[in-house]
Order: C-alpha cells, then sequence, then structure tokens
C-alpha cells in the first residue's frame, strides 16, 4: 500500500504560490540533448517522476546525466544504445521522443510500443507516417518499434489526425529533422507551448526552425548541432490547477511564474464560471468570493481548452450552479474520475464524449483512488471542498506531474496531510 493523502474541507484560501517548470516541455526537451554530442543544461526542470524516468531511459542509452535542484545536465558522450525498453516505456508513454533522435543519429531505434492507458488508446502512427516522410523505416516486433534511416532526408508531411494534431509527434518529427538533409515542412503541426519552447532549444542548439506556434513549421537541416543551455517555460498545467484549486476553494491566490498567454481558454472559461482573475506582470491573481456557475467545456488542441485540465475543470463544476457538460475532443475516453467524483456525491452521467455535472450544495468526503494524473488533481480539489475528510488513494499518480501540489496548497490554506504507510496500519 503506498502513501495516502488526507484532505480536509479548506478555504477560503490566500496567498502566493509558485509554479514549476512545465513537465511536458521537460521531456520532450530531454530527447534533444541527444541530437547532439557537446553537453547540454536544461534550467527550471521540475523534480517530478516522469523526469525521472526520462532521467533513466536517457542513462540507458549510454548518457551521463545529473539533476541536481531543478537544473539537468546531459552529456551524450557515450550515448551510443538505440533501444528504450519496455519496463520504461510501459511507465510514461512519452518515452516514444526518443524516436526522433535515435533515428538521427544512430540510423536506428527499438523502442517499446506505448500500448494504452486509462486516458485511452496512445496511437503512435502520426510519429511513425511523420518519420517514414524524412526516409525512415518501421516495422512492429515483439511490441517493439524498429526503426531504420540510412540518411533522413527533408520532406514535406501532414500530422493531422482524427483528434488534431499530435503533440509528441511534431516534437519527434521537428526533432529528427534538424539533422536531415534538406529542408522539411510539418504541416498541421501542434501548436502547443511545449512544442514552441522545444524550437527555442532546437535554434539554441544551431538548428534552423521557423513557424512554431504555427500549423507549418519549417526545419532547414544541418550538419550538426552544439550543446545549449535552456530555461523551460512554466508549466500552465500546474498553473491551471492552483487557479481551479482557488476557484473550488474561495480566497485569493496570486500565482507567481504563470504565463498568461499559454492560458488564454482556462481564464475564459473561469470568468464564465465567475471567477475572477487579474493578469499583473509576470503573475496571476485569482479571486472567488461568490457562487460559481456552471460552463460549458470542449478540449482541444492549443489554443483551445487544454485536455489535461478537463478532470480539475470537473471537479470544480460538481458544485457550480446549474448543469456543466465537458466534452472531451482529444481524449474521448478521459473519464476515469467520473465515478470517484460521484462516490463524493457528485451528480455526473457520461453521455459518450461528454459529461453532464449537475451541480450539488455541497460534496462528502470519502477514501477514492486516483487512476491517473490529472484525475489524482482533481480528486484533490473535490475533497478541498468536501464535508469531513477524503483520502486519496494512488499518490505515486499524482507525482508523475506534481512536484509538490500539496505543500503550495497548503500554504495558502489547504488542509492536506499526506498519510504514511506506517500511519495507515494504526
Ligand atoms: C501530450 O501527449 C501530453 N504529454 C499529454 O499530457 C496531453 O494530454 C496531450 O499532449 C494532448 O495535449 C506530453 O507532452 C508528455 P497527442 P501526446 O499525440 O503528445 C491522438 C499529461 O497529463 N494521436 O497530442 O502523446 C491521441 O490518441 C499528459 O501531462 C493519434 O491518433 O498527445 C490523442 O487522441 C497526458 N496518433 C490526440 O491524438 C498519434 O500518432 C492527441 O494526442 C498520436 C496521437
Amino acid at each position: 500500500m503506498s502513501e495516502k493523502l488526507l484532505i480536509h474541507q479548506s478555504g477560503p484560501f490566500q496567498g502566493t504560490v509558485t509554479v514549476n517548470g512545465a513537465k511536458n516541455a521537460a521531456l520532450p526537451l530531454m530527447a534533444a540533448c541527444l541530437l547532439t554530442d557537446e553537453p547540454s543544461i536544461l534550467d527550471n526542470i521540475p523534480r517530478v517522476t516522469d523526469v525521472l524516468t526520462m532521467v533513466e531511459i536517457l542513462r540507458r542509452l549510454g548518457a551521463a546525466v545529473t539533476f541536481e535542484g531543478h537544473r539537468l545536465t546531459v552529456t551524450p558522450a557515450g550515448f551510443t544504445g538505440t533501444v528504450a525498453p519496455y519496463d520504461l516505456v510501459s511507465r510514461m508513454r512519452a518515452s516514444i521522443c526518443v524516436l526522433g533522435p535515435l533515428l538521427a543519429r544512430h540510423g536506428k531505434a527499438h523502442v517499446s510500443m506505448p500500448g494504452g492507458c486509462v486516458i485511452g488508446p496512445r496511437p503512435i502512427d502520426l510519429h511513425l507516417k511523420g518519420l517514414a516522410a524524412l526516409g525512415a523505416t518501421f516495422s512492429i516486433e515483439h511490441g517493439y518499434v524498429v526503426g531504420t534511416a540510412d540518411r533522413l532526408r527533408g520532406g514535406r508531411l501532414l500530422l493531422s489526425g482524427a483528434f488534431g494534431s499530435s503533440v509528441l509527434a511534431t516534437a519527434n518529427v521537428m526533432m529528427a529533422a534538424t539533422l536531415a538533409e534538406g529542408t522539411t515542412l510539418i504541416e498541421h503541426a501542434a501548436c502547443e507551448p511545449e512544442v514552441i519552447d522545444l524550437a527555442h532549444a532546437l535554434v539554441a542548439m544551431g538548428a534552423r526552425i521557423e513557424g512554431q506556434g504555427g500549423p507549418v513549421i519549417r526545419i532547414d537541416g544541418v550538419e550538426r548541432l552544439h550543446g545549449a543551455r535552456h530555461r523551460i517555460i512554466a508549466d500552465r498545467i500546474e498553473a491551471g490547477t492552483l487557479m481551479l484549486a482557488t476557484a473550488i476553494a474561495g480566497g485569493e491566490v496570486t500565482l507567481e511564474g504563470a504565463q498568461p498567454e499559454h492560458l488564454g481558454a482556462v481564464l475564459d472559461k473561469l470568468a464564465e464560471a465567475s471567477v475572477s482573475v487579474e493578469k499583473l506582470n509576470g503573475m496571476l491573481r485569482v479571486k472567488r468570493e461568490g457562487p460559481l456557475r456552471g460552463v460549458e467545456v470542449t478540449t482541444l488542441p492549443f489554443p483551445g481548452f487544454p485536455t489535461d485540465l478537463q478532470a480539475p475543470m470537473m471537479a470544480l463544476m460538481t458544485i457550480a450552479q446549474g448543469v456543466s457538460v465537458l466534452t472531451e475532443q482529444v481524449y474521448p475516453e478521459r473519464f476515469m474520475h467520473i465515478s470517484e467524483l460521484n462516490r463524493m456525491g457528485a451528480s455526473i452521467t457520461r453521455e459518450g464524449s461528454s459529461a453532464v455535472v449537475k451541480g450539488v450544495a455541497r460534496l462528502s468526503g470519502a477514501p477514492v483512488a486516483a487512476s491517473d494524473l490529472r484525475a489524482s488533481a482533481a480528486l484533490i480539489l473535490a475533497g478541498l471542498a468536501a464535508e469531513n475528510q477524503t483520502e486519496l488513494a494512488g499518490v505515486e499518480h499524482l507525482e508523475r506531474g506534481y512536484q509538490n501540489l500539496e505543500q503550495q496548497l497548503g500554504r495558502v490554506g489547504a488542509k492536506i496531510r499526506r498519510l504514511s504507510e506506517a500511519e495507515q496500519y494504526k
């Protein structure tokens, strides 16, 4: 049995929290360090288990990695490996983003197929289609993607799938294209801030890229890249989670380091729900005093409402006035949190890729279990508004993507305590 979190009804919040670096920027950036023999330094890296898994993968591939504080130093001189093993990839599907660098540097790759997870199937067809357009060939052998590429050549490719573009497929193709011969045009590229951050780091390493953040990215291949030092962007999903926590507990919290330009759709929905957000230089001040209003939310690729905040937003809507509808256009199966929220007294029904939430006067604390990273955040938020106590199991899911959420919330007034295993047996 692992540790649990004990959450009591809390609020109104008061104070300031600092937003950590973005996990979803860190992971592809760590893979990008393999594109050169020279050392690179990444700053503002969050201490979350997904980053530790990626450190392990880089080390298995032969790179030397040190991770002190929030600084990661990757020295790929000994990077000769080509295998990303099942035991690590099955722990974190984002490991697939070593595929592009492996093909670009070694011309071959053995990467375990990611397989599905609780938020839905995690196909990689767009990754393979994009890299094949650069001259790579793939076969599936014993659960592994086996890729080979004598010399990557620039090409023109379309990365649009049934659910829009793909963030990590865009990252994989962009990374491979930096060392391909000639020009690559990625059409229907993902526009997420994490893709822009990756492009900025690659340019600092000597790559020639333009158009990042828009639907067409142009990469002109170069002979080699050099090491660089890069500070990654703030985590917009952590910032959004902290804002939604303030909305559910009530009160006023200032977020330091949040980048409002990454949170437009979230600010828009919070305003509709009667939560005020003031933009100050480098900070966001969130305030909720009156009753919450139910809203309609559809998750979409950036700049739409992020799918990673759908579960925390649903938690907020459980106590809003009226009926809310949350529709998933990115991961239609991402609703594992509905049953646990209903056990806390919420009134949510699933209608295909939508969830209909009827606001209730209050939630009641209960023992609940997290199914995935963002569901665990949603259950913490619900616990802040629920009468009595909520005991959350599955804290390991939370730690994949939130460095210190319980401490951040505790600092502004949340009553959250970690229960060690020993304490649970008392
Ligand atoms: C990134 O995953 C994020 N992870 C996810 O965050 C996030 O939910 C997702 O983007 C969408 O924003 C990282 O950046 C490490 P996609 P990624 O490829 O790149 C389908 C979290 O909680 N698709 O953009 O793997 C796919 O099934 C995590 O921090 C294909 O059909 O997501 C999904 O429906 C969870 N074929 C949609 O596209 C493919 O080849 C978007 O997926 C690839 C994806």
